[in-house]
């Protein structure tokens, strides 16, 4: 039976504990903390352990995010992990994660969005509880972006952190909140604007593709700045019109957290005080697709958000994607208290007869171990112009 309505009832968030300063960037490449928080407001990132992937990143929310719905483990009938960092290309992190949080029954997969992966993700369980399939999903946004970083790239590495986010949707029997409005787009035209060259069908991991550094993210800033500017507000209108709601009417924005002048366009765009845009990027950085439910799960537990608000999330990421939801709230904030019962550790399976390499790049362990010298960049790393795939193989 299809029910009334599909309801955030639970949500949840985990931080890795170890901070990366502006200042700790300030001795890996030619940077400052003034030109980093002027650019972007960005202060400190977090950075995942060695011992902690997406997978244990997304089950510790996860968790939370079950305990503060009231829910136990096995009632949820489906997990969506959204990342571009998974444990693996394969199995999918959700697999892994289901595991983790104790779940036995569920279906589990992953979503490829990027950093509007968690917007995505949450549409694709509010349909299926809509339709009447499931009645609990659990959604989650999890990255480990430290270990995709290139560490001599200042474009790129001081905006980048670890992390996770959740949420817990359920099919309700009463009527009204949840999900009133939805936008999502995609815009191949910008596909090579933040893109990872190599580990994929098209440039499979060689020598070469290391040496040239095609493992790590390679981004256009200036052009991305551009197109979030534009897309963001559009998207989050979009969204707002379908809710049949006025901007005016919207109590708190929930935006991707890429940089606070994105931010601050959107609400300019808009034509809305900052007050009504939660931020704190300035702690965490650019978490990709756990940006918006780490900021969901904040603006909650710090009280910004009361039964009855209308909130909208919205982001844009690699793709060129983005997405947008305008939402009623209908939890009670009390509930996040229950998050405090749930420890902050996850056990993963692992594989019986192999082990991963230390997973930290060198020259941000040399940085979190308080050495690194001066910064020296890859030879021919040429953000914008990547040499051409297997250049070895063809000589
Ligand atoms: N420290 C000091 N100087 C720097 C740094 C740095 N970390 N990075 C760049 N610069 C320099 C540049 O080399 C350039 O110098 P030049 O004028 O001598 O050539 C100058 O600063 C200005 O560079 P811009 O790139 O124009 O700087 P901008 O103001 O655009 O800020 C930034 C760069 C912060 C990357 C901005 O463009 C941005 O936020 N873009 C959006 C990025 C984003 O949100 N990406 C996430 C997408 S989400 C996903 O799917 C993963």
């Amino acid at each position: 039976m299809n029910p009334r309505s599909v309801r955030i009832s639970g949500w949840g968030m985990y931080a890795p504990e170890r901070r990366l300063t502006n200042a700790d960037l300030e001795r890996v490449v030619d940077t400052s903390d003034e030109w980093i928080v002027s650019r972007t407001g960005i202060r400190e990132r977090r950075i995942a352990a060695a011992h902690e992937t997406t997978a244990t990143l997304s089950a510790i929310a996860g968790k939370r995010a079950i305990a503060v719905a009231g829910l136990e483990p096995d009632d949820i009938d489906v997990i969506l992990v959204a990342t571009l960092t998974p444990d693996y290309w394969m199995p999918s992190t959700g697999a892994l994660v289901k595991e983790a949080v104790g779940n036995t029954r569920a279906a589990a997969m992953d979503v490829a969005a990027a950093c509007s992966g968690f917007v995505y993700a949450y549409s694709i369980a509010d349909a299926y509880l809509r339709s009447g399939s499931f009645r609990h999903a659990l959604v989650i946004g999890a990255e480990t972006l430290s270990r995709y970083l290139d560490f001599s790239d200042r474009g790129t590495c001081i905006l980048f952190g670890d992390g996770a986010g959740a949420v817990v949707l359920s099919a309700s029997d009463e009527e009204g909140g949840g999900m009133q409005g939805l936008e999502m787009t995609t815009d191949p035209d910008g596909a090579y604007m933040i893109w990872l060259p190599s580990g994929g069908s098209r440039s499979p991991v060689t020598g070469g593709t290391l040496a040239r550094g095609e493992h790590y993210i390679r981004m256009e800033g200036r052009e991305t700045y551009r197109y979030a500017t534009k897309t963001m507000a559009t998207t989050a209108l979009k969204a707002i019109e379908r809710a049949g709601w006025q901007p005016t009417e919207i109590d708190l924005f929930i935006p991707h957290q890429a940089n606070v002048r994105i931010i601050e366009s959107v609400a300019k765009g808009l034509g809305l005080p900052m007050d009504k845009m939660f931020v704190n990027l300035d702690r965490y950085g650019n978490t990709s697709a756990a940006s918006v439910p780490m900021a969901l799960a904040e603006a909650v537990d710090s009280g910004r958000i009361k039964i009855g608000d209308k909130i909208v999330l919205v982001a844009f990421g690699a793709g060129l994607t983005s997405g947008g939801i305008a939402l009623q709230w209908t939890a009670d904030p009390l509930c996040g208290e229950r998050a405090a019962s749930v420890e902050p550790v996850a056990k993963v399976r692992e594989p019986l007869d192999w082990s991963s390499v230390d997973p930290i790049p060198e020259r941000l362990r040399q940085v979190l171990e308080g050495g690194a010298g001066p910064s020296v960049p890859l030879d021919d790393v040429v953000p914008g112009e990547p040499e051409p795939a297997h250049r070895e193989v063809l000589a």
